[in-house]
């Protein structure tokens, strides 16, 4: 079949890597793509939010499954509007992206499956937001876009005058565009996060999996917020049991209230949560893969991605295998510098091995921003470039393949943090807090 991957991120390449991969898959497009989705299929220069031009081209090369990455086009409608052409998409219908394209939303859901989340209340006024922070202690809660914002959208002041400019800055200055019209204002939760990822389509929740990722640009998690420095699976702290509790007490609520609302969720599912003593707490939802956990996900899929999305948009993932594989991987992004603020594009990129996705070391390097300059040379053309990802029987080992191709790889001004995964090293998990121990007694049971 021809599949057409929407978007231009690593996750997208890290799809494309795994669809060209299935047997069911004959032609592989990607709109707009990357210098690295290039090797796996064809780029074709429409933008990831352009649904119309997106839908103009699906009926045009006649394509069977078209597997949408990142959330804009999701929330836009692009499922709704592929279904009523007759086409087959991966993405869950604007009604269903709304878990993550409206935190409100996304709460009132979670109120009404009794999913266990932090408690918050909405306001579109600064004023009324800003007596109702004032009125709390100092550091208590967090502030957050309620829209899109591209994971840019949350503050956590500590002191009343950063809970001030941020309400200020948020409603009045618009800071965030439309994202921060209406903004929540949630109760502060502690402990260890991590991302968990389930195929979804109506009440049936496949195979569940989890992931760690780094948001701060910086070792130590220093600096200001990005779309995503490095990631690694499986968490040291996850155990069949906090798998289960994790199934029970959100993924399966949340689909069943879902199709009890009349907006059946299809697609993946990724709920970001807090370990908190009370147990697992819902941070937020987004209706993706995450950017870059898919990255370390993909290589981890045994099962044929192309089957399960195939399944999932014809409704019988019931029937379909997905199963998850026991390795460790590790990935760690390699940035402009400066990012996430300004920096310079156009770098041409050395120590890849020709345009592929494999280099020296073994590790698979999956592209970000990327493009092919005149000459064939790799540019620069984004704040995230690429993305080493490197595997192993444990995560001392992946850890190692992926810096060793980080290491063989430059450009002008190249950063990355170098603390990926470090945390979930043996010898810092059984001394850290975040043991498997130190969690598990964390963790009460839902009454
Ligand atoms: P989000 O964009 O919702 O994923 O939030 C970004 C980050 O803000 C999360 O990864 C958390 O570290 C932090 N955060 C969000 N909500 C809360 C909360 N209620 N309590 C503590 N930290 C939070
Ligand atoms: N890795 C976080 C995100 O994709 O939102």
């Amino acid at each position: 079949m021809r599949v057409l991957v929407v978007g231009n991120g690593g996750r997208e390449h890290a799809l494309a890597w795994k669809l060209a991969q299935s047997d069911l898959v004959s032609e592989l497009l990607i709109a707009p793509g990357n210098a690295g989705t290039a090797t796996a299929g064809e780029n074709v220069p429409i933008n990831a939010e352009d649904v119309d031009g997106l839908l103009a081209l699906a009926l045009e090369r006649e394509v069977d499954l078209t597997v949408v990455g990142p959330e804009v086009p999701m929330v836009a409608g692009i499922a709704d509007r592929f279904a009523e052409a007759g086409l087959k998409i991966f993405a869950p219908t604007a009604a269903a992206a709304r878990i993550e394209g409206s935190k409100s939303w996304a709460k009132e859901l979670m109120r009404r499956c009794n999913v266990r989340t932090a408690e918050a209340r909405s306001f579109d006024s600064s004023e009324d937001a800003l007596s109702y922070a004032l009125s709390r202690p100092e550091g208590s809660f967090v502030i957050k876009a309620d829209g899109l914002a591209a994971g840019k959208g949350v503050l956590l002041p500590d002191t009343r005058q950063e809970a001030t400019d941020a309400i200020v800055s948020m409603i009045d200055g618009n800071a965030f565009g439309n994202a921060g019209g209406r903004l929540l204002i949630e109760d502060r939760m502690t402990g260890p996060e991590v991302s968990v990822f389930a195929f979804v389509q109506g009440e049936h929740v496949s195979a569940e999996v989890a992931a760690c990722d780094y948001k701060r640009v910086g070792d130590d998690d220093e600096g200001p917020n990005t779309g995503g420095m490095g990631a690694y699976t499986p968490p040291e702290f996850w155990t069949p049991e906090l798998a289960a509790q994790v199934r029970r007490e959100v993924l399966e609520p949340v689909a069943r209230g879902m199709v009890a609302d009349g907006s059946p969720y299809n697609g993946v599912l990724y709920a970001g949560l807090m370990l908190t003593e009370d147990g697992p707490s819902v941070i937020e939802f987004n209706c993706r893969f995450g950017d870059p956990e898919c990255e370390v996900l993909m290589p981890l899929l045994e099962s044929d991605l192309a089957e399960i999305c195939l399944a999932v948009a014809e409704g019988r993932l019931l029937e379909t295998e997905v199963r998850w594989g026991e390795g460790a991987h590790v990935c760690v992004v390699m940035t402009s510098g400066g990012y996430p603020g300004r920096h310079r594009t156009g770098l041409p990129v050395s120590g890849l091995a020709a345009t592929g996705t494999e280099n020296g070391a073994d590790a698979l390097i999956f592209h970000a921003g990327t493009r092919v300059g005149e000459d064939g040379q790799i540019l620069t053309a984004g704040g995230r470039v690429l993305v080493a990802v490197g595997s192993g029987e444990d995560i001392a080992q992946a850890r190692a393949e992926a810096y060793s191709a980080v290491g063989s790889i430059s450009f002008d001004g190249e950063h990355h943090r170098s603390d990926i995964a470090e945390r979930a090293l043996p010898a810092a998990a059984a001394t850290g807090g975040s043991s498997s121990a130190a969690i598990a007694g964390r963790l009460g049971t839902r009454e």
